[in-house]
């Protein structure tokens, strides 16, 4: 007997609307944070991911604006804790691990977009979110996370919006 693929778990995929709400959804899931953790960011060019990181830097209280670090690879927002911003679009997955985002993100927050270039060491613990353009204006956000911090990661995003 072949086993069907599993659905996701209720809540592990998101549906915005609107810029907005995709940023709101990053707000929602700041206060979950802690130094260490990593949020991996998936997915094509205008999907989202850095509109998303603009409320992860909101959310954790970042005075700082929120630019695309598609050129400087690394931005850094400081709130509450420490937003480490990378973007590894620029590249090559080999050349990940020399830029020392493992050291950078000891006692930071690690937002990567491009996150499918993450070296497995980061990886392994991170949430990962994977965003899909549906439409013009739609967005699905899809998480998930095997281990570690992502898991309980994956657990504030399944509950943000719930009782609300
Ligand atoms: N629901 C939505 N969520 C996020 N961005 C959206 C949405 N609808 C339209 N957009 C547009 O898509 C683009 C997303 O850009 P950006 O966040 O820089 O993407 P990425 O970092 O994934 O390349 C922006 O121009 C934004 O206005
Ligand atoms: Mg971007």
């Amino acid at each position: 007997m072949s086993a069907a693929p599993l659905p996701a778990p209720a809540g592990a995929r998101r549906i915005s609307l609107a810029p907005e709400e995709t940023a709101a959804f990053g707000a929602a899931l700041a206060p979950a944070l802690a130094p260490g953790d990593v949020i991996a960011l998936e997915g094509p060019l205008g999907a989202g991911k850095t509109r998303f990181v603009t409320g992860l830097a909101r959310g954790v209280g970042a005075a700082e604006r929120v630019r695309s670090p598609s050129f400087t690879l690394i931005n850094e927002y400081r709130g509450r804790l420490a937003l480490l911003h990378a973007d590894l679009y620029r590249v090559e997955a080999g050349e990940v691990p020399a830029l020392g985002l493992g050291e950078l993100g000891e006692d930071a927050v690690l937002a990567v977009e491009w996150g499918e270039k993450l070296p497995e060491r980061l990886a392994a613990g991170a949430l990962r979110l994977r965003f899909e353009i549906v439409s013009d204006r739609e967005r699905a956000i899809i998480a998930s996370a095997d281990a570690g911090r992502g898991l309980a990661l994956f657990a504030a995003w399944r509950a943000i919006g719930e009782g609300a």
